[in-house]
């Protein structure tokens, strides 16, 4: 009865010039490890759960990118979305089309872009989920021991308790900064790590609870898993809400659990924090692809086509990028504005 859904619809647009609209980052193998992170994920899914009953939640237009990447996916596990609208809507879609094949499933969701050290911890910590979500009524989620006021997470506070799943008291979704430091300093919140589990069943009644409208709209027994799918799919998603599950759904229901679990974490959400996951060399710099012989310089994360050599000469905490047609110099602090970034060369290239 388990099953698992991948979204890989988001674009990364922090990991330009690498990750592109066309080839977004969950596509790339961003460590140099020789799997692009789609991959790993679903090897590390494939442990617990049957390739089969693997769904990749996605755009219509990386449906290529999925089959070849993925080639244990056939078009059947394939959920294709004709429009971004974030990820609630892609998990009801998914939770229906699964009940349709089972009632009595039992889903995790995951994310597709990120990076786990410990792959072992993580196949027991979500085969406990599976358990406990078989026969209760919960929504769970896994819960990261926080080291800063990320403002780009959700946080999770739980009431304390012998058992090993915690209930959660409250659910905030990237809160603002002053908050997030009055969190981090209670020492008392979890970061959500956007991993859940939870029935079929129960994910379907919080919809009808949190979000009846989207609910609605995507409940019709006699489309899914038959020839009408597509169409109706095509016809109704575009007109979802366009809301996160985070926002639409944890903030909301009162059956959220959280597990703590500690197996080596990293949302891979900017170049700084591949950098702080890559071996570095004695002066702290990271490069990914070609040799590059640093001189009086440290802190650097370097990327570049391999083949190249590189020559870098007193240059300190700079995030150097190279992609076909594209060179990109950025000190690292300001990572966070690469998404603005492309906007605005978008217009000028
Ligand atoms: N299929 C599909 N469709 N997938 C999507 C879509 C969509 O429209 N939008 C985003 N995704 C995928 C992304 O590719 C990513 O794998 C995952 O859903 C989560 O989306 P993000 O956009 O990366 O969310 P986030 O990082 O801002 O926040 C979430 O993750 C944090 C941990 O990394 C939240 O769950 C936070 O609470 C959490 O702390
Ligand atoms: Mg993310």
């Amino acid at each position: 009865n388990y099953y698992a859904v991948i979204m890989a619809g988001g674009v990364g647009s922090r990991f330009w010039p690498v990750s592109t609209q066309e080839f977004p980052k969950q596509f790339h193998d961003m460590l140099g490890k020789g799997q692009s992170l789609i991959q790993r994920t679903f090897d590390r899914i494939n442990d617990l759960v049957p390739s089969e009953n693997i769904m990749i939640a996605t755009n219509q237009r990386y449906e290529g990118l999925v089959l070849d990447q993925l080639p244990k996916t056939s078009k059947e596990q394939l959920l294709l979305e004709p429009a971004m609208r974030n990820t609630a809507p892609c998990i009801l879609y998914a939770a229906l089309k699964i009940y349709d094949q089972n009632p009595d499933a039992v889903i995790l969701v995951a994310p597709s872009d990120h990076w786990i050290d410990n792959e072992q911890e993580f196949s027991r910590n979500i085969q406990t989920s599976f358990e406990a979500c078989a026969d209760r009524d919960i929504l769970m989620t896994l819960g990261i021991q926080p080291n800063s006021p990320n403002t780009g997470y959700g946080y999770i506070q739980f009431e304390t308790s012998e058992d090993e799943i915690k209930k959660v008291k409250n659910f905030t979704e990237k809160p603002n900064l002053e908050t997030a430091e009055k969190f981090l300093a209670s020492g008392d919140y979890l970061w959500n790590a956007g991993i859940f589990v939870w029935s079929a069943k129960s994910i379907v009644k919080a919809f009808e609870t949190s979000l009846p409208e989207m609910l609605q709209l995507f409940n019709n027994t006699d489309v899914y898993n038959t020839e009408k799918e597509i169409s109706f799919i095509d016809e109704n998603y575009p007109l979802a809400e366009n809301i996160s599950i985070d926002f639409g759904i944890m903030e909301k229901a009162h059956n959220v659990h959280v597990l703590p679990v500690d197996f080596g974490w990293n949302d891979l959400g900017t170049w700084g924090s591949l950098y702080n996951k890559l071996e570095k060399d004695t002066d702290k710099n990271a490069t990914v692809g070609s040799e590059t012989i640093f001189r009086d310089s440290h802190g650097n994360m370097i990327r570049t086509q391999s083949g190249k050599r590189v020559v870098i000469q007193g240059l300190n905490d700079y995030i150097v990028v190279e992609k076909e047609d594209v060179l990109l110099i950025c000190p690292k602090k300001d990572e966070q504005d690469i998404k603005q970034i492309v906007a605005d060369v978008k217009k000028n290239f």
